[in-house]
């Protein structure tokens, strides 16, 4: 019994797509559960939801409003949002990597404000409107999106989510950026593949397209 839950654990570490999962994870579980839970997390007492400490906290419904539709969750009020929307909402566009939100990749938008939703706890956010990358949409974004084609930014691809975001919430907010606006705002998403000189063209072409 033993073996197969921790064959499970395995299971699960190796089928996440970012190649820090498994580090980050083990470092968000130390943080987010006292002493006792984590050593029964560790013992394989928890075989199910353990990132989020399932069954732990005091349950109450959680209204999101995700790309207009609405869901009313069932779920601990202290899981992150990024949980409840890849695992709970079937929304996998925004990425995990660090879990500490140092790189962008997990950016939603929050009542169109961008937000690391990997530290965003669902208590935070309850009625709240979320837009996530598969439901952007509008002026801003379609010119955003049009310069991203322009410019043929994507590489690998796994942060160009979160770096898309970042960029509508920047020209929602300042449809004239200066260059040094953009180094601002942008300078916030990491990109392994180092395609940073593009996605700050794409941004700039963007705010052209909606001078
Ligand atoms: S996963 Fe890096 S900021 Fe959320
Ligand atoms: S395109 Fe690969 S990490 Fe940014």
């Amino acid at each position: 019994m033993e073996g197969g839950k921790a064959e499970g654990a395995d299971a699960a570490l190796r089928r996440h797509p970012c190649p820090n999962f498994g580090q980050s994870m083990l470092a968000g579980v130390a943080v987010r559960v006292s002493l006792p839970n984590f050593m029964l997390i560790r013992n394989g007492a928890f075989s199910g939801d353990i990132r989020a400490g399932q069954g732990m906290q005091e349950r109450k419904m959680i209204r999101l409003t995700v790309n207009g539709e609405t869901h009313d969750l069932d779920l601990d009020r202290e899981m992150p949002l990024l949980w409840a929307l890849r695992d709970h909402i079937g929304l996998t566009g925004a990425k995990y990597s660090c879990g500490i939100a140092q790189c962008g990749a997990c950016l939603v938008l929050v009542n169109d404000m961008a937000m690391p939703a990997c530290v965003v706890p669902l208590s935070d956010v309850d009625g709240a409107e979320i837009t996530t990358i598969e439901g952007v949409n509008g002026r801003v974004a379609d010119a955003v999106m049009r310069a991203w084609i322009g410019r043929d930014v994507s590489q690998c691809g796994y942060c160009q989510p979160g770096q898309i975001i970042r960029a509508i919430d920047l020209l929602s907010h300042n449809a004239d950026p200066s260059d040094a606006e953009i180094e601002e705002a942008m300078d916030a998403n990491l990109c392994r593949c180092g395609a940073y000189q593009r996605i700050r063209e794409a941004v700039r072409d963007a705010a052209i397209m909606l001078a």
